[in-house]
Parts: structure tokens; sequence; C-alpha cells
């Protein structure tokens, strides 16, 4: 299979599969509106996760715990109608498939019908293996995520680098080995040590995306706010910023005031 941007019309789970393989790299960034998942599809992005981290962006929370099923089934419906050839993955929230595996299917198949999602992403390993197997076996594609999991922010303490000892890096490899056995498609590794992600990669066949976890994995994932600039609050070292659009937009809507107040806006020909 031909992985090359122009010959995929639509990128699906086997494409990624294929851009491993071919060692083509797979790039991957949130969007949870239509306006921002249009240009984010436009601009040829492999996958767009829409992330609870919606939860922090748009509703200003301190942590993802507080969304719900209901939230992540509107900003992904509205994601899913701006997008022709991302594959589009939508977080299952907290509280929505932990411990309880017919909840999990139950979460996963609203999100499915009711948002249009390709595929779903959730959080943990050998603790949630009986929510994953149960929603792969309705057909639904499953993306994991180790590592810095923000959904047990409060067992963890803190935001700080993950599996940086011995015990912590060997349980990291064995539920990655794991997700792949019982069918995830790919593996979100999030803020661990680059060694770490090379060698679970490595020790893998599906795709590793990766977000503060080095340029030794299949592929990479931003939030989209952290990596234009919107969001001038969070600056961690892994973080590239592609621009400063919180500058950008807040002169912008500096200058619109100004020109309000002396009335130059609206002018002759901006009126009917
Ligand atoms: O919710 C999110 O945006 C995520 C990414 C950080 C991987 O899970």
């Amino acid at each position: 299979m031909s992985v090359h941007k122009k010959d995929v019309k639509k990128v699906t789970t086997h494409v990624l599969q294929a851009m491993k393989h071919a060692g083509e790299k797979i790039s991957m960034l949130t969007a949870y509106d239509y306006s921002l998942a249009k240009i984010v599809d436009q601009a040829g992005i492999d996958v767009i996760l829409v992330g609870d981290s919606a939860s922090n962006v748009m509703a200003g929370h301190e942590t993802t715990l507080p969304i719900t099923l209901d939230q992540m089934i509107y900003h992904a419906s509205s994601v899913i109608r701006a997008v022709d050839r991302a594959l589009v993955v939508v977080d299952l929230p907290f509280g929505s498939y932990q411990g309880n595996s017919r909840n999990a299917l139950d979460s996963a198949i609203k999100i499915m019908k009711e948002a249009g999602a390709h595929a779903v992403k959730l959080e943990g390993g050998k603790e949630i293996q009986e929510s994953v197997t149960r929603i792969l076996t309705a057909g639904i594609p499953v993306m994991g995520h180790l590592g810095l999991t923000p959904q047990s922010i409060y067992k963890f303490g803190t935001y700080s680098v993950r599996a940086k000892e011995e015990e912590e890096a060997e349980k990291l490899i064995a539920d990655a080995q794991l997700l792949e056995e019982i069918g995830c498609f790919a593996i979100v590794l999030e803020k661990i040590p680059a060694k770490l992600a090379e060698r679970v990669a490595q020790s893998v066949n599906v795709p590793i995306i990766g977000i503060g976890a080095g340029g030794g994995v299949d592929g990479q994932v931003l939030v989209l706010h952290d990596m234009l600039g919107i969001n001038n609050e969070f600056n961690p070292r892994f973080l590239r910023k592609y621009h400063n659009l919180y500058e950008e937009m807040k002169g912008a809507i500096m200058t619109y005031v100004d020109d309000v107040k002396s009335r130059d806006f609206p002018n002759d020909t901006e009126q009917y």
C-alpha cells in the first residue's frame, strides 16, 4: 500500500499500520470544533484527536476529569463534519469506561453512533484490559494511551515525566505489548523518556505516537492550541510553538476596538 499523502484519500487504521512499516512518520493534532478541524484536515494531517483536553482548552477546567460523554460527542460531531481525509479518534472521557466493560462498550458505541467517530482512545493498560477487549469485539478500533495519563492526575499528583524508574518502565512495556496483543491499532505515549519510548516502538508492531516522548517513535501528537501559541500559559520543554497566535489575535482585536471607538470602522465601502 502506498502511503504518500497524494495517494491516500482517507486515512484508515490500515494506512497508519502501513506508514509504520514504510518508516513514514504519522502526524496527529487535536481539534475540538468545525472551523479549526477544517484547517487541520486541509493541511494534510493524518490523525485528528478529539481529545478530552477540550476540558482544559475549551472549557477552562484545571483537569480533564469534568468533561462528559455528551460534551465529547458535541465536539467530535463538529470535527467529523469538517473532515474529509484524516482519521478522527475520540477520547472516552473519565468515568465512561473504567471498571465496567459494559459501560465502556455503551460509551464507545454512543460516540461512534452519535458523533460518527472513526475510533476511540482510552487511557491505561492492564487495568482496563476488559473494557478495551469488549469495545474491540464490537468492531470499534481502539487507540491506547500510556505514560502520563491525565485522567489519573490525582493518583500521580503531578504532570511530571513518567516511567523514569525501572519498575514503571517495565510495566509500561508490558502494557504496550498487552494492548497490541488484544488488538489496539495504535498507542499514544505521553511524557516518558525518549529511550524508553523508542524501545516500546521497536518492540511492538502497531504505531506508537508520542507527545513528549522523543523522536524514536512512529509519529507525533500535539495539542493544536499549544503548538499555535493560542494558549500562552503552557510551555513544557517538549512543545514546539509554530506561532504566537495569542499575541496576534489580541493585537487584531485591540485594533478592532480602536477602529470602532474612533468610528474608522465601518467605512463607506463596508456598508449597504
Ligand atoms: O486529550 C488529549 O489532547 C490527549 C493528547 C495529549 C494525546 O490525550
